[in-house]
């Protein structure tokens, strides 16, 4: 299978921070995989989502995203921009804007340039921004204001507005953080599902094992900017888990064996 995603060797630390959020980081993602990136706070998993997602710059090592490398120095074009979908953990909604709307501006990317200034849809654009926000259960909702809504009803616009703009990879910062367990698990086979009904990869970032091994075919763990274990979610034991939580003590060898 072809890498949608390829790093080698990336190290990178936050302007200003003398603290690598990377460190030689490699790591590849097949087309069509379903991946979940684990990890404490502060172990680089949105740094690395970002990476993907084009928004980082001055990075060492090698990154290639759909087949083209990323340049450390430069930003991304458009056109390859609208490929890679992203949902923030915090939805990035435009608040005071219907649903419709917020789904339509997935849409902006892939509209001619002068098109998205005015904020001009096509009947096409409408079209598929109706058709996410079915396949995302969220139709009746399309004229309510996003600042009307509940957490689960805005993480729906979130994707429903990825969807909506047919990225070939979809990077999802803890897209479940904000939601309990029954709307979580929802939320996560109704992202994993329709990713796999579009043939996109999948990425997302989560503080849950268990959710991540049920909706991941892959599990990543990170620590201190370090991909500490790689295995299929069915290989993943509770032990590596709670371990790659624990308080101190770096990662040791034998679970990395366990799981690999
Ligand atoms: N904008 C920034 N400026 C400076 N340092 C940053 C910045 N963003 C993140 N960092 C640092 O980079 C490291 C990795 O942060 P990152 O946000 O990627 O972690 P995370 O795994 O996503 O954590 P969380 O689970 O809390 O979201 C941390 O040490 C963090 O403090
Ligand atoms: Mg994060």
């Amino acid at each position: 299978m072809s890498a949608v995603a390829q790093i080698d060797d990336v190290s990178f630390a936050h302007p200003g921070s003398e603290l690598r959020a990377l460190q030689r980081l490699s790591f590849r993602v097949a087309a069509g995989e379903t991946v979940a990136v684990l990890g404490p706070s502060g172990a680089g998993k949105t740094t690395l989502l970002t990476l993907l997602d084009g928004r980082l710059h001055g990075w060492r090592g090698l990154v290639s995203v759909l087949d083209a490398p990323l340049d450390p120095d430069q930003p991304q074009p458009r056109a390859r921009r609208a490929d890679t979908g992203f949902i923030f953990q915090e939805f990035a909604l435009v608040e005071r804007s219907t649903v419709l709307r917020n789904v339509i501006n997935g849409r902006l990317g892939r509209m001619p340039p002068l098109r998205a200034f005015l904020g001009n849809s096509s009947p096409r654009d409408l079209k598929i921004a109706r058709d996410a926000l079915i396949d995302c259960g969220i139709a009746d909702l399309a004229e309510r204001r996003v600042d009307s809504l509940s957490g689960g009803q805005r993480q729906r616009v979130a994707i429903a507005r990825c969807l909506a703009q047919e990225p070939l990879l979809i990077l999802a910062d803890e897209p479940v953080s904000n939601l309990d367990p029954a709307r979580a698990a929802e939320i996560l086979a109704l992202l994993t599902g329709a990713a796999r009904s579009r043939n996109a990869t999948v990425l997302f970032s989560s503080h849950q094992p268990e959710l991540a091994c049920r909706f991941a075919e892959r599990v990543v763990g990170m620590r201190d900017g370090r991909i500490v274990f790689d295995a299929p979610a069915a290989n993943l034991t509770n032990d590596t888990t709670a371990e790659l939580y624990r308080e101190t003590a770096p990662f040791s060898r034998p679970s990395l064996r366990a799981v690999g």
